[in-house]
């Protein structure tokens, strides 16, 4: 482990600040469930984000739209009861927050009180700027999201690389000038340029994340489902694939099937 995750039990905003300040890159990871956000909690994560993705990899839906406001409580409250050391932040899912800063702020509440979550995640930058500023007023850690943001999948058309031309990577260099000035305690970089992120990254100072968008950001997200290799569907140039897990599980499952034919399985040791 780094110098600052080594002396931190609990991270927090401002360890991410800290971790920006001296250089020490942040790591991030989705996790959805108990089971999962325990072994990667105590495998030394910095940040949990409860993403909305759950509504892909774990309800099997094609976008992040059709998640609830309910579901996600139902995931970020049981994230929350394996970790004890990382940071967890829950996105609002798509029309929670986009009517007004009211309900906006009326979500992020929800989310706070009913899961026990430490920071909430919204995409967007000025469109959503009044919301932002509502829900940290009322003390509630606030991480935007810019670049491509899936919740306007389809008012983008595609889930290819944003912000490649000029009017579209200036909207972007100035939502992020925005939302740190209202307080945002850091911000999502997805499918950007490198360069892009690296100018942003130096340019604000809250800390950036990275989903493809390079190595000059100060920390990086993955959806665990796709770097553990169990959603084997999605291969964007960006993910590294850290195991086969969806291999694994079928070689197992195959062995249990086949134990349990041929009566190998239970043995009488297994047995009372
Ligand atoms: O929902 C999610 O998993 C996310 C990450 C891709 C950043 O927002």
């Amino acid at each position: 482990m780094s110098s600052i995750q080594k002396e931190t039990k609990k991270i927090t905003t401002n360890t991410l600040q800290r971790m920006k300040a001296h250089g020490e890159k942040i790591s991030m990871l989705t996790a959805y469930d108990f089971s999962f956000a325990k072994i990667i909690d105590n495998a030394g994560i910095d940040v949990l984000l409860v993403g909305d993705s759950a509504s892909n990899v774990m309800a099997g839906h094609e976008t992040t739209l059709p998640i609830t406001l309910e579901q996600m409580i139902y995931h970020a409250s049981s994230v929350i009861r394996g970790i004890s050391r990382c940071l967890v932040v829950v996105d609002l899912p798509f029309g929670s927050y986009q009517s007004n800063s009211e309900i906006a702020l009326a979500s992020a509440i929800r989310i706070m009180k009913e899961t026990g979550a430490h920071a909430i995640k919204l995409e967007g930058g000025e469109e959503v700027l009044e919301s932002v500023k509502r829900i940290i007023s009322a003390g509630i850690p606030v991480m935007g999201h810019l670049g491509l943001t899936p919740q306007s999948i389809y008012k983008f058309g595609t889930y290819n690389v944003r912000a490649k031309e000029e009017e579209e990577a200036n909207k972007l260099r100035n939502d992020a000038k925005l939302l740190e000035e209202v307080g945002c305690f850091g911000i999502v970089l997805e499918k950007i340029p490198a360069q892009l992120a690296r100018e942003v990254t130096e340019n604000v100072s809250i800390p950036t994340i990275g989903i493809g968008a390079g190595k000059y950001c100060d920390g990086q997200v993955l959806v665990m489902h796709d770097m553990l290799g169990i959603n084997t569907e999605f291969k964007p140039r960006f993910l590294r694939q850290y195991l086969n897990l969806y291999e694994e599980i079928t070689g197992a499952v195959q062995q249990y099937v086949n134990d349990v034919k041929t009566n190998s399985f239970p043995s009488d040791s297994e047995s009372y």
